[in-house]
């Protein structure tokens, strides 16, 4: 097994009320295989394409790598269906492959964590195919319901559009998929279900795996009986298949199989309040929750496929659920970007001060209190894709959410809703690294899966790591500067200036240590004027190379992001 140099910072290690983990300092890196880095020229990202860039990472800085699903899956929802939790899909190499991307990353201290996707299957898994044929232990592996093939058994909505039923002409009963109908839900009030997925966890970790991103995990639990949803809910019946009364249960069983080894967790949890996500982390539980309320400040009152209204949002709702999930959550994740989200940069950012506002993410993203993850790409800034029809499209949510709505009579055509899909779909993250200007920006020697962002040729690896003042330089720097000061791991966090619609500044502080962090989130000059003490404070990094501003008094610039040590 790998040793890693777990030397924890020294200063923390005499402090006596710090929960020290390794998983709190670390920087986590995540990939999604399909669209990082192509090493046989068959247009699809895969794992021998991810070990050639162990180097990169290693650069970088990242301590851990989260590593979206590569197990054999049909591909409905790119690798988010399996097929088979034990083997790697053909695609993307072989389990010898996989071997060694792990020993590569160990070799680099790097640690590996992988998508746990166990709330569904796909309906290719052997379990569902022996299910639907009523076989053996697998009949009830699943949620089958009777009923008449052209009435579901309620009204609950998939996640992805359409019911959240399929009737199996086969087993001649409706099962249920909270997402694609390509992949049904386990039942996992079924005792058999629960002991193999704990057999499956303890043979990848005995593999030498260092944790899990457990995918969609406040669905494992739903209501008895399957009662009727609210139709009012953005998706119906979320109240009856969300945080459902057994999720306590399920989840304390679950991490018991993690607990001989030295592994972080975290759960993702669409649907939990910043209140609830302690219920089920900390102690007994899984490390961290990916909390998304921050993420939904851009949504309109019908959810984020909302076409009447999108794309605004406030400074001040921004800060205000940060600086809930900072004060009242044990351990924070910190995350503005996914595989499932809009780029952060065209979101949170603004395009026309590309460098600036993407830096000035990131000086937040790496300056909070929690466990930082980078989606990649975030380290150059990729930006929002231009989609021009639904046929370039691979996201099935997308597609699903659009033809709901036409469904649903609420608009008529996939041309009201362009701007909606080119503002929210969850195909702008899965857009093909940019490693250089060359052909398919070297993703790939041809006919890339999917069509890369045209802005390759500017935006790019090569470009911005030769640049000693661009946004992958300061990257790196907040991530060397997070794992030398542990006052930005380990710190209290208090908001200044709450009111301010332009600033968004905090101070962390650790004993006698103080770290002022000031940006100006807006593309107007700011002048900053908390009572801070901060004057005469060192500054440690900026976003602009020219005499970055101090706090006292002077005008911050458009997306001008400083941290300072006071
Ligand atoms: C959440 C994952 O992040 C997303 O990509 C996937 O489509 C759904 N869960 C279903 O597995």
């Amino acid at each position: 097994m790998t040793q890693f140099n777990s030397q924890l910072t020294t200063e923390s290690a005499q402090r006596t009320d710090i929960d020290e983990q390794w998983w709190k300092e670390a920087a986590v890196y995540q990939i999604y295989p399909r669209s990082f880095n192509d090493s046989d020229g068959d247009g699809v990202g895969d794992i021998p394409g991810i070990t050639e860039k162990a180097d990169y990472l290693d650069d970088l800085g990242v301590d851990v790598v989260w590593l979206c699903p590569v197990y054999e899956s049909p591909n409905a929802d790119n690798g988010y269906d399996i097929s088979d939790y034990r083997s790697i899909m053909d695609e993307f190499g072989t389990m010898a492959d996989w071997e060694e991307l792990l020993a590569e990353l160990h070799a680099r201290d790097i640690r590996l964590i992988m998508d746990l996707v166990v709330n569904h299957t796909s309906k290719q898994h052997e379990w569902f195919q022996q299910s639907r044929r009523r076989e053996g232990e697998f009949e009830d592996y699943y949620h089958w319901v009777d009923g008449t093939p052209d009435e579901p058994p309620n009204n609950w909505k998939s996640v992805f559009g359409g019911p959240a039923w399929t009737y199996d002409e086969e087993r001649g009963q409706w099962y249920l998929h909270l997402f694609d109908p390509e992949q049904p839900d386990l039942n996992w009030r079924n005792p058999d279900v629960r002991d193999a997925i704990t057999e499956m966890v303890t043979w990848w970790l005995e593999k030498g795996i260092d944790g899990f991103r457990l995918d969609a995990i406040d669905h494992l639990s739903k209501a008895d009986g399957y009662p009727d949803g609210d139709p009012d809910e953005p998706i119906v019946g979320v109240e009856h298949f969300s945080h459902g009364p057994r999720l306590p249960e399920y989840l304390d069983e679950l991490a018991a199989a993690f607990e001989d080894y030295d592994t972080m967790t975290v759960g993702e949890m669409g649907g939990a309040d910043i209140e609830q996500v302690d219920d089920f982390a900390g102690d007994d539980g899984l490390d961290m929750i990916f909390q998304f309320e921050h993420m939904g400040i851009d949504a309109g009152p019908d959810g984020p496929w909302d076409p009447e209204q999108f794309g605004e949002w406030e400074l001040g709702d921004l800060k205000e659920i940060i600086s809930q999930q900072q004060n009242q959550i044990d351990w924070p994740t910190l995350f503005f970007g996914n595989h499932d989200q809009p780029r952060p940069v065209s979101r949170f950012g603004d395009e026309s001060y590309h460098a600036e506002s993407a830096t000035l993410i990131a000086t937040l993203l790496l300056t909070l209190r929690g466990t930082p993850y980078i989606y990649q790409g975030e380290e150059i800034g990729m930006t929002n894709n231009e989609f021009d029809g639904l046929e370039e499209i691979d996201d099935p949510m997308t597609v699903g959410a659009v033809d709901d709505l036409i469904a649903d009579g609420v608009v008529d055509s996939y041309e009201e809703v362009a701007d909606l899909v080119n503002y929210q779909s969850r195909d702008h993250a899965r857009t093909p690294m940019q490693w250089d200007d060359t052909e398919n920006a070297d993703f790939t020697d041809e006919n890339p899966w999917f069509d890369l962002n045209e802005n390759f040729d500017e935006i790019n690896v090569e470009a911005l790591r030769s640049d000693a003042d661009s946004i992958w330089q300061h990257y790196q720097d907040l991530i060397d500067l997070r794992q030398a000061e542990d006052v930005l791991v380990y710190g209290d966090y208090d908001l200044l200036l709450p009111d301010h619609d332009q600033f968004y500044a905090y101070q962390r502080t650790l004993d006698d240590e103080r770290f002022v962090i000031v940006l100006n989130w807006s593309n107007e000059p700011a002048t900053f004027d908390a009572d801070v003490e901060a004057i005469d404070s060192e500054i440690l990094i900026s976003n602009y190379s020219d005499s970055p501003s101090t706090p006292s008094g002077e005008a911050f610039r458009p997306y001008e992001a400083v941290v300072y040590r006071c």
